[in-house]
């Protein structure tokens, strides 16, 4: 795709990584009483997918939608609830699947409204952790891989709502943004 510079995690990678994952969730969920997996939408849609059907554990799914980069590269520092889960939480094994942790401010979020609407344990599986950018002391318990700050699109990443179906992940030129910031 010419818009990539270089890809960081192809088709097979991604494969691994999910089984990897999954086999980390299925450990620690083995004794739960039906834990439900949180897709944080829309960049974990295709992690969120594979990654609860490699799962041997049964789980239940939720959809939430929250949003801070808009269009741009930066993030808000607000996300914004743009869409709730459509269940309580209350007293369940929470798994939020993130796509990227970056700022980690949505994370942070998350995590508060989960608790404050009394889950019983939250855990979070991200594809991509990127350190470098972080804001809130927040990580992931599982990341599948870390990042420098390069700005990556593709299964599921977006840059202004493109680029999400790439079937791999990759870096986003830079002359695609400059100047957009
Ligand atoms: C992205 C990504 C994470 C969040 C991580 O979502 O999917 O949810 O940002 O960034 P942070 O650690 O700085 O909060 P975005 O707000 O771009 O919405 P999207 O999922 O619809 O792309």
């Amino acid at each position: 795709m010419e818009d990539i510079e270089r890809v960081v995690a192809d088709e097979r990678q991604i494969a691994k990584k999910v089984e990897i994952a999954a086999r980390w969730l299925d450990e620690r969920f083995a004794k739960a009483v039906e834990p439900v997996a949180i897709c944080v939408l829309k960049g974990s849609a295709f992690f969120f997918c594979d990654l609860v059907r490699a799962m041997k554990t049964p789980v239940l799914t939720e959809f939430i939608t929250l949003s801070s980069y808009g269009d741009g590269t930066c993030s808000t520092g607000a996300p914004k609830l743009v869409a709730d889960l459509s269940s309580p939480v209350a007293g369940k094994d929470a798994i939020i699947v993130e796509d990227i942790i970056d700022s980690g401010n949505t994370l942070v979020l998350l995590k508060e409204l989960l608790f404050e609407r009394g889950a019983k344990s939250v855990t979070c599986v991200a594809l991509f952790d990127k350190p470098a950018r972080r804001q809130k002391d927040v990580k992931a318990d599982f990341s599948c891989f870390e990042t420098g700050d390069e700005f990556l699109v593709g299964y599921g990443l977006d840059y202004a709502q493109r680029y999400r179906t790439l079937p791999y992940v990759g870096v986003l030129k830079r002359e695609v943004y400059a100047g957009k910031k």
